[in-house]
């Protein structure tokens, strides 16, 4: 099948209110995990699937923040672009604010507190997949009840899915990234508001699964997912990042390493950018990098 450009919708809305008091002036998805801001993570995974239009999606009075952290993108190679989620809607009104943006190609929806690690074939795999297709992924958690819960029949085909069961059919959660075909946005613009007023990505995944257009990727074993929604969240992914990268020596999330090999950006891109970064690790590594590959 030929391959079709995705745009990709980086979500980062809502109140953080399990993190308060950290996130009573501070948006959540730029606190920091371990050495840089929690957003790093999902930007850098929609670059590692090929993405290079992005739009950030966040509150009105985060998105200055936003901006200035990100900016259009261009050092990493990558056109980014801003929208306002005005209220906490629900995931799937991601798709309803990014339909314009998205115009009539899929789209690979990241939340912003969602950090996935390891290989990342599978997402290659994803995307080069039917495009009409909506897809979910699936991980193996001891404990999935503060997730999407996949129901699996026998032969790998998805029975159900379930939001926050208390008493789930399986082990295995739904991350925050998704692939959403054209016209994701009139298909979520038909969902009845769920009990918390919020238009559900499950019910959403639902209304595909029910058409038949659902595909469900089994993410290895070899891959780490982490949501970072409460503090103990937030402190393991730190800690496994921290380890990681010390053990190797090499950073993970980094948008300017990313965006290089992606081939996003030459050498002398990288060179130039390394040059606008204050003294600091992250410039260190850089400059190793650079160095590396010349
Ligand atoms: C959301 C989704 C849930 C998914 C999770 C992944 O939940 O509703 O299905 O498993 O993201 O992070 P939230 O964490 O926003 O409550």
């Amino acid at each position: 099948m030929a391959k079709v450009e995705h745009r990709g919708i980086l979500l980062a809305g809502g109140k953080g209110t399990r993190l308060y008091p950290l996130t009573a002036s501070v948006s959540k998805h730029l606190m920091a995990v371990f050495d840089k801001p929690m957003i790093y993570y999902p930007l850098t995974t929609l670059m590692m699937a090929g993405i290079r239009e992005i739009l950030l999606i966040s509150t009105p009075e985060d998105l200055p923040r936003y901006r200035a952290l990100l900016g259009d993108g261009s050092p990493w190679g990558v056109r980014l672009e801003y929208a306002e989620q005005a209220a906490p809607r629900g995931i799937a009104e991601a798709l309803v604010i990014g339909e314009e943006f998205t115009g009539d190609l899929p789209a690979m929806l990241a939340l912003g507190d969602n950090l996935i690690y390891g290989r990342y074939d599978f997402l290659r795999k994803a995307i080069d997949g039917d495009p009409e297709d909506a897809v979910i992924f699936a991980y193996r958690v001891d404990d999935p009840s503060s997730y999407g819960v996949i129901d699996f029949g026998t032969g790998g085909e998805v029975l159900g899915i379930e939001e926050k069961p208390a008493n789930p059919r399986s082990h295995w959660a739904v991350p925050g990234l998704y692939i959403y075909p054209a016209g994701a946005a009139a298909e979520a613009r038909r969902l009845a508001p769920s009990g918390r007023g919020e238009m559900e990505i499950t019910d959403l995944n639902r209304r595909y699964l029910e058409q038949g257009r659902l595909r469900a990727h089994k993410m290895g074993r070899g891959t780490a997912w982490f949501d970072t929604g409460t503090p103990q969240d937030l402190l393991e992914a730190a800690n496994f990042i921290e380890a990681i990268q010390r053990r190797q020596g090499l950073i993970i999330g980094c948008p300017e390493e990313v965006a290089y090999h992606q081939g996003f950006i030459d050498h002398d891109q990288l060179t130039a950018r390394i040059e606008e970064l204050p003294e600091c690790a992250y410039r260190e590594y850089l400059a190793r990098v650079a160095e590396d590959l010349a």
